[in-house]
């Protein structure tokens, strides 16, 4: 049965406060007119991800011993060099940028969205042992949906992972800053294409490195490096449909300017969540993302041992170098 939403008290501690309750009350106003079930407002119908809600955790090898990540929230504020008060998080997923956010407890009001309920559902559970949990409120909406969000009310739009998910990709940036307060931020999490340009050059080398080092190279290898360099020709392709994909693009910095200068933001490249290298990207996504058996990939970093050593030394002076990196588009 849909209900209708409940009262949220605003923050109203100080003087900074009203400034504060002003955003706080113009969530409410757009929450308290959508109907709720289950905790969770519905500002869109449900659209399930493609694949099983429940396994997206533990393909990204998230067990529930660290299902709350404790320092994405506080790197992502930390880099973006201020903290928003009032902020939107579009396409939470199973909440691992939400839980770190509110682990971090400097936001003063969240407000988690995604399409698909059961997203949904797996993150309220995934913070109800959180101290800040109470300054979250979780709503399902797509992005045919995004117009309705209020204008002037967030200080702050985040996506882990999501703006690739969206054809029109230029069109949903544009919207969400619009969204924005003066000031306010647009922070996105996306993969970048030269990550994947290198990556498959050097799993196209990686099969006669092999051959040359008596290394095994068989069908199952063969068919990993395939899938690989398939998916990445597919993701840097602009001419397809793409309607029917889920991952759609991996993006070139120059389109990320452009929308910069699109929407008239400032871009600020704040790196990958962690300190990390090429190779530690390499294999993880390949394990984590591309799903590699263990020993052929333990192989394939074997053959590849000198192109990866190169690419690491290339990005030497970048130690939060990341197949997909943070990047904040501000408004003036
Ligand atoms: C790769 S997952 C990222 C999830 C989460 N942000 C994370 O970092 O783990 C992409 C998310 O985009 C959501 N999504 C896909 N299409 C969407 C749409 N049209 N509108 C809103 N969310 C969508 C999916 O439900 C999914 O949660």
């Amino acid at each position: 049965m849909i209900k209708l939403g409940r009262y949220i008290p605003v923050f109203s501690e100080n003087a900074r406060g009203k400034a504060r309750n002003l955003s706080a009350s113009g969530v409410d106003d757009w929450l308290l007119r959508l109907p709720r079930e289950q905790g969770i407002y519905l500002a869109s119908e449900n659209s399930p991800y493609d694949h099983a809600e429940d396994d997206y955790d533990s393909q990204y090898g998230h067990s529930d011993a660290d299902a709350i990540e404790r320092t994405i929230g506080r790197f992502i504020l930390d880099a973006a060099g201020s903290v928003p008060e009032t902020v939107l998080e579009v396409a939470c997923g199973t909440g691992h940028l939400t839980a770190s956010l509110l682990h971090d407890g400097r936001i003063r009001r969240l407000v988690a969205s995604d399409a698909s309920g059961r997203f949904l559902e797996i993150t309220k559970r995934k913070v109800a042992s959180l101290a800040a949990r109470d300054r979250l409120d979780l709503v399902r909406l797509a992005d045919t949906d995004f117009d309705a969000i209020p204008a002037g009310v967030f200080d702050a739009i985040m996506m882990r992972s999501a703006l690739h998910h969206f054809v029109d990709f230029k069109g949903v940036a544009a919207t969400l800053v619009k969204k924005l307060k003066p000031g306010g931020a647009l922070l996105m999490l996306e993969p970048r294409a030269d990550f994947h340009i290198a990556g498959s050059l050097i799993l196209k080398c990686a099969k006669a490195k092999a051959v040359q080092m008596g290394l095994p190279w068989t069908e199952a290898h063969e068919h990993h490096a395939g899938d690989f360099i398939s998916a990445a020709e597919f993701y840097l392709n602009r001419t397809c449909d793409k309607t029917r994909a889920e991952d759609k693009y991996v993006f070139h910095i120059d389109e990320l300017m452009e929308i910069a200068h699109l929407t008239g933001t400032h871009l600020k490249c704040l790196g990958g969540e962690y300190r990390s290298t090429f190779s530690s990207n390499f294999h993880d996504f390949m394990r984590y993302c591309m799903r590699y058996d263990q020993s052929v990939l333990n192989d394939i970093m074997e053959a590849a041992k000198d192109e990866l050593a190169f690419m690491d030394r290339a990005y030497e002076t970048k130690p939060r170098y990341a197949a997909a990196e943070w990047f904040m588009f501000r408004r003036e």
